[in-house]
């Protein structure tokens, strides 16, 4: 269940180019491409004629040429040649989908075209702004987005799955701050004084290689409807004003993701890890990509698993904890957002706030 009005993260820019991709997008498959001056197209990928693929034809030019019986289609999905036809039918087309690039991503816009706004494109800027640097890559997920929504909404699994990189018992043990409204969640921990993890540690000793002691550690989740979620992360020495406000002791990042639901059991998972230090160190933006990589290659594991878990357990319902809280945020805002869309709910969101406070408290 998701949204349709909506850019959901299609592509890393760099995915497309003067070759057909194929990717599902929302139940949609579609084809991607860009034209000879560099647009991004996605059209729908089933030729009007018989359906087939059409990523499995060719371009032509900015045109997708059919690999069946040759039909071409331009960028705006209308057919623009039959070969065995002098006149074109006149409803022949293709869907072709809005499209925007922004922060080194290729979006989509699934649902009506003319609310395609590309200022509601998520914030996602620290992917390319000189300030910043990092990198990422892309995961196909075997599991419903929800289930990558719900696992960064809760970084208390740091301490149990993410023993070798992320763990701080204090994790579990200190209570964040939730703050909402009806299109956004953020939930803020801090860690004091706390001995830094070794993916933290590592970073902060590039930075001041003589550094020894506690650390103050920070996670500021953010989420954003329906399915961006930007962490801010760090240490800094303990007791050098980095609760208060001045970080500048400290190694900041920002861990960046952005999931698309693929099919209701799969997903796409874009995720990059940017820094505001050495900006110029390739080799740290490799070292980081590495090692972040790693901890997702843990995460896809075990939500690949909780999802055949979930299949075999039909009908199932979660228990929530307090680590849940965020969670239990972005599901109500995705639901309402879908209710909306679908005409069966027109809570406003001062409403459904009030309902949401009274179920936590009753929880
Ligand atoms: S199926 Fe595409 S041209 Fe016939
Ligand atoms: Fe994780």
């Amino acid at each position: 269940m998701f949204p349709l009005n909506t850019w959901y993260a299609a592509a890393w820019d760099t995915e497309l180019g003067r070759t057909l991709l194929p990717r599902t997008i929302g139940e949609r498959p579609l084809v991607l491409y860009r034209t000879t001056s560099g647009e991004a197209v996605a059209l729908a990928d089933a030729c009007w004629h018989r359906l087939v693929p059409l990523s499995m034809g060719e371009l032509h030019g900015d045109d997708v040429v059919c690999g069946y019986h040759g039909l071409a289609y331009g960028p705006n999905g209308r057919c623009t040649r039959m070969p065995a036809q002098e006149t074109l039918n006149p409803s022949a087309a293709v869907a072709s989908y809005p499209v925007v690039e922004r922060h080194r991503f290729v979006w989509v816009w699934l649902g009506d075209p003319a609310a395609a706004d590309p200022d509601l494109v998520p914030d996602l800027h620290w992917n390319d702004d000189p300030q910043w640097a990092g990198d990422g890559e892309s995961i196909v997920l075997d599991c419903d987005y929800r289930l990558v929504l719900d696992n960064l909404m809760d970084l208390t699994h740091e301490q149990f799955l993410h023993a070798d990189s992320l763990a701080s018992d204090e994790l579990s043990e200190s209570e964040p701050e939730v703050a909402h409204d009806d299109r956004s969640v953020t939930l803020t921990r801090w860690m004091r004084g706390i001995e830094a993890p070794p993916f933290l540690g590592m970073q902060l000793r590039r930075k001041d290689p003589d550094y020894e002691g506690p650390v103050d550690r920070w996670q500021v989740i953010h989420y954003t409807a329906p399915s961006t979620i930007t962490i801010d992360v760090g240490v800094a020495p303990a007791g050098t004003g980095a609760p208060e406000g001045d970080r500048s002791a400290g190694v900041n990042g920002r861990v960046l993701n952005t999931v698309t639901p693929a099919t209701a059991g799969t997903c796409h998972y874009f995720w990059a890890f940017t820094r505001d230090y050495h900006l110029r160190d390739q080799s740290l933006t490799t070292l980081l990509r590495q090692n972040v990589s790693h901890v997702f290659g843990q995460d896809t594991e075990m939500l690949n698993a909780q999802q055949r878990a979930i299949e075999a357990n039909p009908g199932h319902e979660f228990y929530n904890l307090n680590i849940d809280a965020g969670g239990m945020w972005v599901r109500r805002i995705i639901d309402a957002q879908v209710a909306r869309e679908q005409g069966r709910d027109r809570t406003p969101p001062s409403r459904l706030a009030a309902v949401a406070s009274t179920t936590r408290e009753t929880a």
